[in-house]
């Protein structure tokens, strides 16, 4: 599955801003994602950042005004309003939130966000002052009561020398939210998934702890598919060092305790459990409050173990869809299959861990996917964000009335 960015056509609007040269990079970051961008500028972005600029990223004639005959879209900026799948205006002024807000459309950027019917974003950028004028906020809320996304704008240094609230958020935050906003009618649309990543730790005392190698990847990249395919969206995740997915909620957790107490309350009002977690089966069984002092052992030095309760397999609610994960390293289908009936799964996806191109920590993963019928497909070596659409396509028919 390619991003689903691929074949799309976004208009990029470019409004008067220090921020706008960050909307190049932008501009270059969703080509390079696949989609068709046509750039819209303001007479004032202009000022800012050449066309040029970004009619060498985007291979496409830039839009500067409102009527232009000799441009290859002339006048006819409704064309282009029709054709877009989303509308994105970064960075987006205070001048033209509120001519949005008012409905204007004396330049050739208005007119198209007036004529579009496509999903509308806004990234706002301005001074921080500007930003919390009453003004400011009641447009902004004008947009959003009709049903603009609004992304931003970030604390951080503003080009006025003061820091505050005003900064342009940044490009991936930006992707995200494209993203998570042209599948919101996917075939997932608005169903709950709870997805669970990372390997959980169990302490032993206050610094030292029994964890695996688990990354986390695969259950954050299976969230990021299903929330590209519009789902609504939970984590719960076991300690990682991944980047929270834009669009996601994510439920820190530590242990297999807190695990799966969290995601008890989470699956509560949920469809589905994708269970990606590496759940610790043991835990030590005292935890000692004060750090275990070298001096104080001999050599050698046994931990006491006692077995966690299974998350997944506790999990007992109706229509509520369970896909588990087999790590193996050896009889991995065979394994699989008896996880499948303990713990009641619909699905579960088995990887053999030792092979180096899908074990923990690759971008990587050759899976076999295997349903309570005793059928095994057998996927080829893919993304785990490919993996995780694959994955869905199951979801999908297994949620079908
Ligand atoms: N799992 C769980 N709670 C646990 C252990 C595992 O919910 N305490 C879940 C995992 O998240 C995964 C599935 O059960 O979805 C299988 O995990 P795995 O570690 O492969 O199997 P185990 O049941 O732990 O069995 P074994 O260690 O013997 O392979």
């Amino acid at each position: 599955m390619p991003s689903p960015l691929e074949k799309t056509s976004i208009i990029l609007g470019v409004t008067g801003s220090i921020a706008s040269y960050k909307a190049v990079d932008l501009a270059s970051k969703l080509t390079q994602a696949g989609a068709v961008v046509d750039v819209v500028m303001t007479s004032e972005a202009v000022n800012f950042v050449t066309p040029l600029a970004f009619q060498s990223i985007t291979h496409r004639s830039v839009v500067t005004e409102l009527f232009n005959p000799t441009s290859e879209i002339g006048i006819d900026h409704v064309a282009l309003a029709k054709r877009a799948d989303a509308v994105v205006v970064a960075p987006a002024t205070a001048n033209t939130i509120a001519k949005m807000a008012f409905g204007m459309a004396d330049d050739a950027l208005t007119a198209t966000i007036l004529a579009t019917q496509a999903p509308v974003m806004v990234c706002p950028a301005m001074d921080g002052h500007m930003y919390e004028n009453a003004a400011t906020q009641s447009n902004i809320k004008v947009l959003k009561d009709r049903d603009v996304t609004v992304v931003g704008p970030v604390d951080g240094y503003l080009a006025s020398g003061l820091t505050g609230k005003g900064r342009m958020a940044d490009q991936d935050e930006i992707e995200g939210h494209l993203k998570q906003l042209l599948g919101r009618n996917g075939d997932l649309r608005a169903r709950r998934i709870v997805v669970t990543a990372g390997g959980t730790q169990e302490a032993i005392d206050p610094v030292r702890f029994i964890s695996n190698r688990s990354s986390g990847k695969m259950g954050y990249a299976i969230a990021e598919a299903a929330r590209d395919r519009g789902a609504v969206v939970v984590i719960v995740a076991a300690p990682n060092s991944l980047q929270d997915p834009v669009g996601v909620n994510v439920v820190p957790t530590v242990s297999a305790k807190e695990m799966k107490s969290a995601l008890e309350a989470e699956v509560e009002n949920a469809d589905v459990l994708i269970m990606a977690a590496a759940v610790a089966d043991w835990r030590p069984k005292t935890f000692a409050h004060q750090k275990i002092k070298k001096a104080s052992g001999s050599d050698t030095w046994a931990v006491q173990l006692v077995k966690t309760q299974d998350a997944v397999a506790g999990v007992k609610r109706n229509g509520l869809i369970k896909i588990g994960f087999a790590a193996e390293t050896e009889d991995v289908v065979r394994n699989a299959k008896s996880k499948i009936t303990a713990k009641n799964l619909d699905l579960i996806v088995a990887n053999d861990i030792t092979d180096p191109d899908g074990g923990f920590g690759s971008a990587t993963s050759q899976v076999t996917m295997l349903d309570r019928n005793g059928h095994s497909e057998d996927l080829p070596l893919l993304s785990k964000y490919e993996v995780g659409h694959r994955i869905l396509d199951r979801v999908a028919i297994l949620l079908k009335p």
